[in-house]
This record gives C-alpha cells, structure tokens and sequence, in this order.
C-alpha cells in the first residue's frame, strides 16, 4: 500500500516512516508544508529520505493560509477561550487538505499524521481528511501504538533514523499565526514560564524604554496596509510579529479545554495576531450597531469553538463566516496602535463608517433630547424589570 504522511521532521513524524513501512508494509511519501513556520526544508526533505522515504512533496501554502484561514480569523476576532487565536488549530486542516491533494495525485490508498491520542491535532487532521476523502484510510502510528518519545528515541537509534537526541524542554508548533508552547516545566500549571520558552518576544522588562505608534488600516474587515504602506497579507503578519515582538508584546498563558476531555497549559506567542484582532474589534465597535456588535460577538465565539475543536467542515462554520462577511462590509478605516513594553493600547481611530457622531455626543452643545422625552423613554425602557421588582417584594 501507499501512504502519504503529513510530514514536520520532527521525532513523532520521523519513527512514524519507519513504522508506516515495518508494520504497515507500506511506501512512504512524506509531504511537508511551509506555513510559515521556522523550519528548514532542505534539511526536512534529507531526513525523510533518510528515514525511508521513497518520494517527499513540499508546498509552500502561506499565501493559501493568510487568504482563506488568517483572513476569516481576523473577520471573526477568533480567540478561543478568549485567549488563543487558533494559530495550530487554523493550520491543520490546510495540512491536512493538501496532504490529501497529494495522495489523490501519487494514487496513495492512505493518509497518515504523527498526533497522539490526547491532543486537538488529531481531531482536525481525522476529520479534514474523512471530509476530503472518505475513502481513504487513516494511519497513525504513534496514536496506534501509543508511542512515549522514550520508546521513540530508542527505536531510532537502533534503526538509524535521523532524529535529534538531545532533550528538547518544551513541545512546540509555530507557523505564521502563532508559536504554540507546551510541555516541561510549563506542565506545572503555576510555574512561571521562563524566558527560554519564548523566541518571538523580548521581555517585556527588554523593551524599549519609548513607544512605538502604527497605524493599521482595514477594508471589508481585511488588514490591508500599515503605516500607509499596502501589503500583502502574509507580509503584514510577519512585520507585526516582528513589531510586537521586539516591545514584548503577545504572550499569551492560559489554561485550555481541548476538545478531548483534557485541560492543558499553554503557552502562546502571537504578536500580530493579538494586533490586529483587537484593532479589528475595535474598528466594530465603531461600525456595528449594537445588535450587530453583540451579536457578532456570540458568531466569532462560537465559530472559534468550531475551528478549535476540529470541525472546521461543519456547515454552521461556514455559515456563520457568510454573515460575518457580511458585517465586515462596514470594518473599514484606520486604527492607531501604541506598543510599549509588553502592552498594546488602541489609541485612535476613524473610519467612513462610523456610527460615532461628534456633534451627538457632545455634552456642551448640539441635539439635546427634551426632559419629557427623556423621562418618557426611561419610563417605557424600564418598566418590565422595575414592575418585576416591585411586585416581587410583596411576598
Ligand atoms: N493547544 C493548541 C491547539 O490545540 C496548540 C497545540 C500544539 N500542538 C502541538 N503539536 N504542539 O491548537
């Protein structure tokens, strides 16, 4: 049989081209994607090979990445938990999809990942795959046999393969959205994380004693320039880690529910991805009415939910995306951020849109309601919840 494994190089993925040919019996093609992660790839496609490998793919799918999923999870201010903007979670399934493409094309009857049976990954890599192509199989060795990276270390050293020994402190994942940080030390859920865990950012005590201001403009939702200058998307992402970064802004420490039943302690790096979530959301705030503003707020939840859990082909997500596009025709303007040691503040913004009335809002001047208006409107407004009041009191 042929499988294509989706391929990171690291020790998980690596013994799994061993064990896809010695208990699988079958040939191995390895595809690799280039999400953005810190990776090299030359170096990537010599392990598989030296593992075993008898064909290896890569893609370059950052464009596809910051077009059809870092787009939609800007549009839908997606913090899962309020906290995580998804960074693993929006990669898998493009993984997953272009692994499947590949087996499609090399005429593969399988597809194979290295997740565990404890994390999300698996979830979105099982489920991507049986919406793609559902009748393919799935192999996962290191799920199947439940592998312990001790068990793993060992088998490569007596199979030759060409995997790192040295013990590494923390697992992680990171690819343009966001660094994700698990394991080690950081498993004591009140250990303070060190600085060793992070690559995307200074220290906040490291900053630059001065401010640094910048201003965003959106239309339709979409970031589409910095400081005036237009960019493409993928470039903006990486100019605003690397500008968060440096004043130590975008860490993220939580405590996660993943969707198997387990909660885990993460931690995040992901500058520009908190950025432009929150300069986004403040643009809405601006734009929306308020019924759209706080009904928007329960979509980008729950379609956070979904992509975190893995579902990213349930069809309430697309659905909720269609309205939320809908609601980002009026995310259009500028927003004026400040980064200053380890914190942003949105210090501005203006839009064509806007619902803000200068005129209105003033306290000095300009329209003023009528006492009898004002007294009137109150009565009404609040009359169901002073009547319940009043009467309950009774008794
Ligand atoms: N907890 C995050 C998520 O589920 C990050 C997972 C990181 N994955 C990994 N293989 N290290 O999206």
């Amino acid at each position: 049989m042929k499988v294509v494994l989706a391929y990171s190089g690291g020790l998980d993925t690596t013994v799994s081209i061993a064990l896809l040919k010695e208990k699988f019996n079958a040939e191995v093609i390895t595809f690799t994607a280039d999400v953005g992660q810190k990776d090299d790839f030359v170096e990537i496609e010599n392990k598989a090979y030296k593992a075993g490998a008898t064909k290896h793919v890569f893609m370059d799918l950052k464009q596809e990445f910051a077009d059809n999923y870092i787009k939609p999870c800007i549009k839908m201010n997606c913090l899962y938990e309020d906290k995580y903007p998804l960074g693993t979670a929006l990669a898998r399934p493009l993984i997953a999809k272009y692994a499947v493409l590949v087996a499609k094309k090399e005429g593969a009857d399988a597809i194979a990942h290295g997740s565990t049976s404890k994390g999300n990954d698996q979830v979105r890599f099982d489920l991507t795959i049986m919406a793609e192509a559902p009748d393919k199989e799935i192999l996962t060795p290191v799920r199947k046999f439940k592998l312990t990276r001790e068990w793993e270390i060992k088998y490569a050293l007596e199979k030759g393969l060409p995997v790192s020994i040295e013990h590494k402190k923390y697992s992680i994942d990171d690819n343009l959205w966001s660094r994700s940080i698990e394991g080690g030390p950081l498993d004591d859920e009140s250990n303070f994380p060190e600085e060793d865990a992070f690559e995307w950012t200074v220290s906040p005590e490291k900053a630059p004693d001065s401010p640094e201001i910048h201003k965003i403009s959106f239309k339709n939702g979409e970031p589409v320039a910095l400081d005036d200058e237009k960019m493409n998307l993928v470039d903006l992402v990486k100019m605003l880690n690397v500008i968060g970064g440096r004043n130590g802004f975008g860490r993220i420490d939580m405590i996660e529910s993943r969707v198997v039943g387990i909660k885990s302690r993460e931690v995040y790096e992901a500058p520009a991805a908190l950025i432009l979530i929150e300069s986004h959301k403040d643009l809405e705030r601006m734009v929306l009415t308020p019924k759209e503003y706080r009904f928007k707020r329960l979509m980008d939840n729950e379609w956070s939910d979904l992509v975190y859990s893995g579902l990213w082909y349930e069809p309430l997500r697309s659905e909720l995306q269609a309205l939320g596009e809908e609601l980002n025709k009026y995310v259009e303007g500028d927003v004026w951020v400040k980064l200053y040691k380890g914190s942003l503040m949105i210090i501005g913004r203006k839009s064509r849109y806007s619902l803000y009335r200068k005129d209105i809002a003033d306290y000095n001047k300009g329209w003023y309601p009528t006492e009898d208006e004002a007294r009137g409107f109150i009565k009404l407004w609040g009359n169901h919840s002073i009547n319940a009041k009043l009467i309950r009191e009774k008794f």
